[in-house]
């Protein structure tokens, strides 16, 4: 098969990973970066025009698309949809899942539980607001937020305040959500391909941090789920309609919650937690349902 892989960086460990397990596995693998293509739009003839060469030729793609590029990368993807290329997440998908607030309403209505949440556009009354959540400590969370940053714990009433104000006077928007202190600084990733839970790890954060993000010195441990846990995993990348994603959940005296679900989940540090080859598993599942 000729493979597309769109990323812009070529020296990404998750890229090189599936560059590997393709070729291995005997498919021609070539990486592309969406932002260096034409987008070529005429009546039954989509097609796409990189470097010196048109596009044709591409059986099927992985999309590894930047949160800052997702509008032309976004359109690039749909372009091969429209081409009858298959596609390892369709560009639907990746859009509504960069939006977390679209995201939390999906899932919500899907059963899925995760801590109780507000946004709202109007923040002066931050008491009734926090009331929403049962009260101080709430966490405080940019929308466009990653990698941690963004994410305050707000300890009590007047913490908050300060924050919502700041944010606002930013003309950022955040949503108020529930602390779970018993999570004690720790979520899951479970990595999701062709909606089965493959692998899983614990992140927990450095010492008194209650952030677990890799990026802000946590560790992660290979983890063995809960049959809950895993039907949380599956069932939120059902609903985002997303065969390949990585699920975050918190694990509360309630059983566990949903943070986040990323449909560009890195393999590294699930690859080097659990020791599990999920390069290998995305080819081939890309084998098994290409049309
Ligand atoms: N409601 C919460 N209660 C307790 N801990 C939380 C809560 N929300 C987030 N955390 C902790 O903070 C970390 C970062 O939060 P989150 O994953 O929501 O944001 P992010 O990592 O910045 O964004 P993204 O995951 O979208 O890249 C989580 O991994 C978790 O450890
Ligand atoms: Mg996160």
């Amino acid at each position: 098969m000729n493979i597309v892989i769109l990323s812009r960086n070529t020296n990404l460990y998750s890229t090189n990973r599936l560059v590997e397990e393709g070729e291995k596995r005997g498919h021609l693998i070539e990486v592309i970066d969406p932002l260096k293509c034409d987008i070529i739009i005429e009546k039954e003839k989509p097609t796409i025009y990189y470097k010196d060469r048109y596009l044709d030729y591409v059986d099927a793609i992985i999309p590894r698309i930047g949160t800052s590029v997702t509008f032309f990368g976004c359109a690039v993807v749909r372009q091969f949809e429209m081409m009858g290329v298959f596609t390892s997440v369709t560009s639907d998908a990746i859009i509504r899942s960069r939006d977390k607030l679209r995201s939390f309403q999906r899932l919500s209505k899907a059963g899925i539980g995760m801590p109780k949440t507000v946004f709202t556009n109007y923040s002066r009354d931050v008491e009734k607001v926090l009331s929403h959540v049962g009260g101080a400590p709430v966490i405080i969370k940019l929308l466009e937020g990653t990698q941690g940053l963004g994410v305050v714990l707000a300890e009590t009433k007047n913490a908050a305040e300060s924050v919502l104000e700041a944010f606002n006077g930013l003309q950022a928007r955040a949503l108020v959500q529930e602390y779970i202190s018993e999570a004690k600084g720790a979520d899951l990733r479970a990595l999701v391909v062709d909606g089965q839970v493959v692998g899983a790890m614990k992140r927990q954060g450095k010492e008194g941090e209650f952030r677990s993000n890799l990026h802000r010195g946590g560790s992660a441990q290979i983890v063995k789920l809960s049959h809950e846990e895993l039907k949380v995993a599956m069932n939120a990348a059902r609903a985002l309609k997303l065969p390949i994603c990585g699920v975050d959940m918190l694990q509360s005296e309630r059983g566990p919650l949903l943070l986040e679900v990323n449909s560009t989940p890195g393999l590294e540090g699930i690859e080097g937690a659990t020791g599990k080859n999920i390069a290998k598993a995305i080819i081939t599942f890309i084998e098994r349902n290409r049309k």
